[in-house]
């Protein structure tokens, strides 16, 4: 038998996975997965960038690079950065193998095993594996519309054994939907202000939001450069071109970036040349803000389709977000139904989703009653024939 480390021995795959082989069926609607939807992406744009290339650029393309990234993508990425207000000469860019390489560099950096780390319940799954993997003791701290819970993170801040960091999705949260307001990004701010906790500010959905007048929501409290915290932010290509380039970032204070440059050359010595050829060339040619804004616009008629549709179908007990932006609905249904059983029948009609256990940082036996459904790869078509079957699944265990 391989005598595997003490620290991958507990990994287990989740109980989602297992419900998710029974809906390979080619038929099934699914609202499970966090992607982008395949027809949106800007593939005769890369086509026709690519083909335009010099000899030695697409050459580079297929050579190793340095850890830190192409030094051009550094550039220009930084310029786009830069627009958005976030403090990039102040900081340390990093270009990472996804914003997962990310998570997973910091959680390597900061956790020693059965270390506290604070998350939001529910949190990011990824984000989740990873803190696993290093071992930390994960502690979750609810969310409501506004945010994380202010008062809960203050009692955590006042234990004695001091959380490694804060993990967050503010920005069109993955599974909760939800966009914190300014307020409580304040009041976040201060009650971090020099307790030596840093937070990992995870901003992979921004760039997908619906309304304009979100704008100011939707800075980045990296942006705000605020003394007294280190802010690592990070962010990925993956919803704004394409999880295949495996490509994200992180901006992080210079201590803590070298450490995770190191921990990096171990990990992959650098992220693929050949998409990081692609991500500089889309963004210098212009065409990055244009195609986002397109997708923007894409996603939220998605998203008014699905909203639509459970304002139609849904019973009225169930609590939902209609969100502002990026990926995802979260559904709250009374105590006591049972989401994996009307996963299960919501399967066998054919639709699925993800039950919100999933995303629970202590995942409890007793309580199984939230689910997430996305809507970025589906068309309204398939939105309008899906629900129906997710709101027959739920009122037949729910009532
Ligand atoms: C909140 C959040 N952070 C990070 C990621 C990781 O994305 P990637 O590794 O593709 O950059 C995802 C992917 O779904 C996500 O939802």
């Amino acid at each position: 038998m391989p005598r595997f480390s003490k620290s991958v021995s507990s990994l287990r795959s989740s109980e989602i996975r297992d419900l998710m082989t029974l809906a390979s069926r080619p038929d099934i609607i699914s609202f499970a997965g966090g992607m982008p939807g395949n027809d949106l992406f800007p593939v005769r744009e890369i086509e026709e960038l690519f083909s335009q290339l010099s000899e030695k650029t697409k050459q580079s393309a297929f050579q190793y690079g340095p850890t830190p990234g192409l030094p051009t993508l550094l550039e220009s990425l930084g310029d786009f950065l830069e627009k958005k207000g976030l403090p990039v000469k102040e900081n340390r860019l990093l270009i990472t193998t996804g914003s997962q390489q990310a998570l997973n560099l910091l959680a390597k950096a900061f956790i020693d095993p059965g270390d506290p780390v604070l998350v939001e319940n529910p949190c990011f799954i990824g984000a989740l594996s990873a803190f696993r993997a290093h071992e930390a003791a994960l502690k979750g701290l609810p969310v409501d519309r506004e945010g994380i819970s202010i008062a809960a993170l203050q009692e955590e801040i006042a234990h004695s054994v001091k959380p490694k960091f804060l993990y967050i999705t503010p920005y069109f949260h993955n599974p909760a939907g939800l966009l914190y307001t300014q307020d409580r990004k304040e009041a976040l701010v201060a009650a971090l202000q020099g307790e030596e906790i840093p937070l990992i500010e995870d901003d992979a959905y921004g760039d997908l939001y619906f309304f304009e007048e979100d704008r100011l929501r939707l800075q980045p409290m990296k942006s705000i450069n605020p003394g007294g915290i280190d802010i690592c932010y990070t962010g990925s290509f993956s919803k704004i071109l394409g999880p295949g380039l495996r490509l994200g970032w992180m901006l992080a204070p210079e201590e803590i970036y070298n450490k995770c440059e190191l921990i990096k050359q171990s990990a992959d010595a650098c992220s693929p040349s050949f998409t990081q050829v692609i991500a500089d060339t889309f963004i210098r040619s212009g065409q990055i803000d244009s195609y986002i804004a397109s997708v923007r616009q894409e996603y939220k008629r998605r998203a008014a389709a699905m909203v639509a549709a459970l304002r139609e179908h849904l019973p009225d007990y169930v609590e939902w977000n209609e969100p502002r932006g990026g990926f995802y609905i979260w559904l709250t249904l009374p105590e006591g139904c049972d989401a994996s059983r009307i996963l299960q029948i919501a399967i066998e009609g054919g639709a699925v989703f993800v039950i919100g256990r999933t995303f629970d940082p202590t995942p409890s036996v007793v309580r199984n009653n939230t689910l997430r459904l996305s809507y970025c790869n589906n068309t309204p078509d398939q939105i309008a024939e899906g629900i129906p079957i997710v709101a027959r699944a739920i009122r037949q265990i729910c009532g």
